[in-house]
């Protein structure tokens, strides 16, 4: 069977990869791919990213499924696209991606169907936005409404920082959000205490198959500090989702939503993801959904998953994934991501990048911003590489994946000394 991947990063490549594995499977392709996917040997890049354009390729050289990595081709309506022609896509419709593409869309469904999350208002109008934030006060979190590649959030801890925010998402749009209808919108709500964690699903529309968890680090420095970025580093899994934090995410957040898509009319299928915020007491609240698998953390999950992941989406196509029982290496899987010289605010490209080690089965190089340029490669995005590991625990995954990052160089590299710092602590 061939296969199609939708997208250009990190987590295409993981996928890609691992969907080549399938004995099942004999080629790839990746649309538009990177400089990690043009030279493997059961991976080819395509270079369409136009919804008509890939359910053309996937209608003429009988791809048997089709698999969406980011957000931007969801919610430019490729899943739609593909079912009307009669073709196998796993991803979520473009209204029910609403789910990641609207916060404020997000946020009234939660609260309409019981879903925890942080209080919040909405707002279009910058000078009410701003009274707002004088009545509530810092620390408060000011969200764009549209998508942002993971930067249109700012968790302020000032309200002068609050304010800024509002001006530069509803005034000037600085950031280039992508809005949705009715123009610029915030979403301002409370600021949540409490460990993070990354909670991935695929759902077949009615079924749930969760995901192992993990946890990303979003901001770019050690210690977390310095500005947010879309991913620095993650390892599956998370500590923090104990059995009992599992079964009350499951109860109180994935299955409402799943079975509240349902109710509204816009049943999901795909990669589910919830970000969430755990308390002190084991509570989770949900900061925001993603309709997609995230990104670091598809590195680490996938070089933990056993089972073969085609077979698995052939299930999540069919709304059979009540049929699967996914198989787990007991091992912990930890990603270090390098990023280029300005990254998140103004990446360079074109460093050549050296030291790329042969694969190995406790370690892998997953791409992003990279690219061929004859027989060098070279960066060419914010995220170049993720180097992912898998060790007995936390610390031994940390030390294989950094051994391997300190042979790889590239001009300007930026990358955390620190992945996986929580679940050392702890
Ligand atoms: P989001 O894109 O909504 O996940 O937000 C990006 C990051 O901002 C999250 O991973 C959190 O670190 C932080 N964040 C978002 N919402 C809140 C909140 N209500 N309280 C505290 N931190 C938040
Ligand atoms: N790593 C966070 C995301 O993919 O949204």
């Amino acid at each position: 069977m061939k296969v199609l991947v939708i997208g250009n990063g990190g987590r295409e490549h993981a996928l890609a990869w691992k969907l080549a594995r399938s004995p099942k499977v004999h080629r790839v392709y990746v649309a538009p791919g990177n400089g990690g996917t043009a030279s493997h040997g059961h991976l080819e890049n395509l270079p369409l990213t136009e919804p008509e354009a890939l359910a053309d390729f996937a209608e003429s050289e009988k791809i048997g499924l089709t698999v969406v990595g980011p957000e931007a081709p969801l919610s430019a309506g490729v899943v739609d696209v593909f079912r009307s022609r009669g073709l196998r896509i796993f991803g979520p419709s473009r209204a029910a991606a609403r789910l990641e593409s609207s916060k404020a869309y997000a946020k009234e469904f939660m609260q309409r169907h019981g879903i925890p999350t942080a209080h919040y208002a909405t707002f279009t109008d910058a000078r009410e936005a701003h009274a707002y934030l004088d009545r509530v006060g810092a620390p408060i979190v000011v969200k764009a409404d549209g998508l942002a590649a993971g930067k249109g959030v700012v968790v302020a801890t000032t309200l002068a920082q609050a304010h800024e925010a509002v001006d530069f998402m509803l005034v000037d749009n600085t950031l280039g959000v992508q809005h949705n209808e009715g123009g610029a919108r915030v979403v301002i709500e409370e600021c949540l205490q409490g460990e993070e964690a990354s909670f991935i699903v695929l759902v077949d529309g009615t079924h749930v198959l969760p995901l192992a968890s993990s946890q990303d680090h979003k901001r770019l420095l050690d210690g977390d500090e310095g500005p947010n970025t879309g991913g620095m580093g993650a390892y599956s899994p998370a500590p923090v989702v104990t059995p009992n934090v599992h079964a009350r995410v499951m109860h109180e957040v994935i299955q409402p939503t799943v079975d509240g898509m349902a109710r509204d009319g816009v049943p999901f299928t795909g990669f589910l993801y919830a970000g969430l915020m755990i308390d002190a007491d084991g509570h989770p609240r949900t900061l925001e959904f993603n309709t997609r698998m995230g990104d670091p953390e598809t590195q680490p999950i996938l070089m933990r998953l056993k089972s073969d992941l085609f077979d698995v989406l052939m299930h999540a196509t069919d709304g059979t994934l009540d049929q699967v029982e996914l198989q787990w290496d007991r091992r912990v899987a930890l990603g270090v991501v390098m990023a280029s010289a300005g990254y998140p605010l103004q990446p360079r490209k074109g460093d050549a990048i050296t030291g790329l080690p042969e694969e190995a089965d406790d370690a892998m190089v997953f791409h992003a911003g990279t690219q061929r340029d004859g027989s060098t490669l070279r960066t060419s995005g914010g995220r170049v590489l993720c180097v992912t590991a898998l060790g007995d625990n936390v610390r031994l995954a940390q030390q294989r994946a950094y051994e391997v990052l300190r042979g790889i160089h590239f001009d300007g590299a930026q990358y955390r000394r620190d992945i996986g710092h929580r679940a050392i602590r702890r």
